[in-house]
């Protein structure tokens, strides 16, 4: 894991093997950013002109390295865009870049403008998060390090690098989780994890196991595992804090593999559905998130935690189960499995009393044609909760967007024989529809909201800002923030 720390000195004298600074566009080329005002002093004024003849504006995404000559303490630096007056995103998009570009170098210092609590968090948080790299399957050393000590310059205190490191690591947990393949995470495994993770981080956790499942009436997850040798678990994690006067419940899709079951998936749209439990991943790293922050709210976490493949004890498309909320359902499509372990978990967290419940899923297809793969779509029972949630992603730095519920698309869920059918016949609007779906199982006068991040919970393509390829962490900073948007005081 990355160390960082903070420290207030000039850039250009500090020992280093690398310094990152910012620039913005000016009218004769780049122009060094806050943070960075000693710089073109110490190249006595030629900075400008060496970046612009490298081919650098200073606009966002852009990022030049360039030998020092010996002009500062670092052998090397970096320059990175940021546009003209950067937010806290571009600040962790520029972070995240060039602390990513630097792999296989040990010692690298952040001067990008931090002089604010909001932008030193930023800085400290895209660095950490851009120095992730997943190398437990590599045997041959060939991947290069992540950096290994950061040093953000900055005058804020300690407490912000705290604040964004708990942030760091409840997203690397996240991370880690999606990409760790099937092979080596199934329910109960996930369940153990989730286990040592939260007693680790003083959640209280009880994990229900088939039977218990089977015996407390969780048909949906039941059905969904039914045709795994790996059978499926119900995580729940508590963190209480003493002054909370709100209680919050986030309920996540776990499916460790999605296959399909007996209406299978083709090839080319199974080899990734690993992140199919990115979900409950994003859920059990939010909530230890909030633990260590020790936010004064009260959050339950559910993991809804099954593998979905097909055998001979597998559901069948026209099975009627029986969901937790006692309302029957047809199975249509064993592929639309994640509504079917939601609607159970969605029912149990409505018994805990909370005043806000938040699913968070990889649900459908329909949500990548629909927004992209870095646009989640955000649906809710209530106006003000959806903007609500959609502001919280927007703080993050989280794509998302609001989507409706409409009432006519009931009708298409319409079972001949159960209460209500798994799948709508045709495909249009099925993202909307998986909402109507699993709003049927959110009681009366129970705030709600749907997250669908089938595309941005998993990054098929290559690494930008601070997201790299496969396991994004999703989401987990945004559940992070709508419980501080509920905290007391
Ligand atoms: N896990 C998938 C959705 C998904 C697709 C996530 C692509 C990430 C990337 C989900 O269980 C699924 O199979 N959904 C079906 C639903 C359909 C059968 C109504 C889909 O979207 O095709
Ligand atoms: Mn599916
Ligand atoms: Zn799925």
């Amino acid at each position: 894991m990355t160390t960082v720390r903070l420290n207030s000195a000039d850039p250009v004298s500090i020992d280093t093997d690398a310094l990152i600074v910012g620039f913005r566009p000016g009218e004769d080329g780049p122009v060094p950013a806050s943070g960075a005002d000693s710089l073109d002093a110490a190249f006595d004024g030629k900075l400008a002109a060496s970046l612009g003849a490298v081919g650098f504006s200073g606009k966002p995404g852009e990022l030049a390295k360039l030998p020092a000559f010996g002009a500062i303490a670092a052998p090397l630096l970096v320059a990175v865009g940021l546009g003209d007056s950067p937010g806290p995103e571009d600040l962790r998009r520029a972070a995240g870049a060039a602390v990513r570009a630097l792999a296989g170098t040990s010692r690298a210092v952040l001067a990008l403008p931090a002089g604010t609590p909001g932008e030193a968090e930023a800085v400290v948080l895209g660095g950490l998060l851009g120095a992730y790299s997943y190398s437990r399957y590599r045997t041959n050393g060939e991947q290069k390090a992540p950096v290994a000590e950061l040093t953000v310059v900055t005058g804020q205190s300690d407490e912000v690098a705290q604040r964004a490191s708990v942030l760091a690591e409840s997203v690397s947990l996240v991370r880690d989780l999606v990409n760790t393949p099937p092979s080596d995470l199934w329910p109960a495994r996930f369940a153990e994890l989730a286990e040592q993770a939260g007693g680790k981080a003083g959640l209280s956790v009880e994990v229900l196991d088939d039977k218990q499942l089977k015996d407390g009436g969780y048909g949906g997850i039941v059905g969904v595992g039914q045709g795994s040798v790996n059978p499926p678990r119900l995580v729940r994690l508590a963190y209480s804090h003493p002054e909370a006067a709100k209680t919050l419940a986030f309920v996540g899709k776990g499916i460790t593999f999605d296959s399909g079951g007996l209406s299978l998936k083709p090839s080319a749209s199974m080899d990734w559905m690993k992140s199919d439990m990115g979900g409950a991943a994003a859920v059990l790293g939010a909530v230890i998130g909030i633990a260590r922050l020790g936010l004064p709210v009260n959050a339950v976490g559910y993991l809804c935690l099954a593998e979905n493949l097909p055998s001979g004890t597998a559901q069948r498309p026209s099975d009627v189960i029986h969901s937790y909320s006692g309302k029957t359902v047809e199975v249509l499509d064993t592929d639309a499995e994640g509504r079917l372990v939601l609607m159970d978990g969605i029912a149990r967290a409505a018994e805990d009393g909370p005043d806000l419940i938040v699913d968070v899923a990889t649900l459908t297809g329909a949500q990548i044609v629909a927004l992209g793969w870095r646009t989640a779509g955000v649906m809710s029972n209530d106006d003000a909760v959806r903007e609500l949630v959609v502001e919280a992603a927007g703080e993050a730095g989280e794509g998302a967007w609001g989507m409706p519920l409409p009432e006519e698309l009931r009708k298409g869920l319409d079972s001949p024989i159960a209460d209500i059918a798994n799948l709508q016949p045709e495909r249009w609007g099925s993202m909307l529809a998986a909402g109507i779906f699993l709003k049927e199982f959110v009681p009366q006068g129970v705030r709600w909201a749907h997250i669908d991040m089938a595309g941005p919970a998993f990054n098929k393509g290559e690494p930008y800002g601070y997201i790299p390829k496969g396991g994004t962490g999703a989401f987990t900073r945004t559940l992070i923030g709508l419980a501080e948007r509920h905290a007391s005081i």
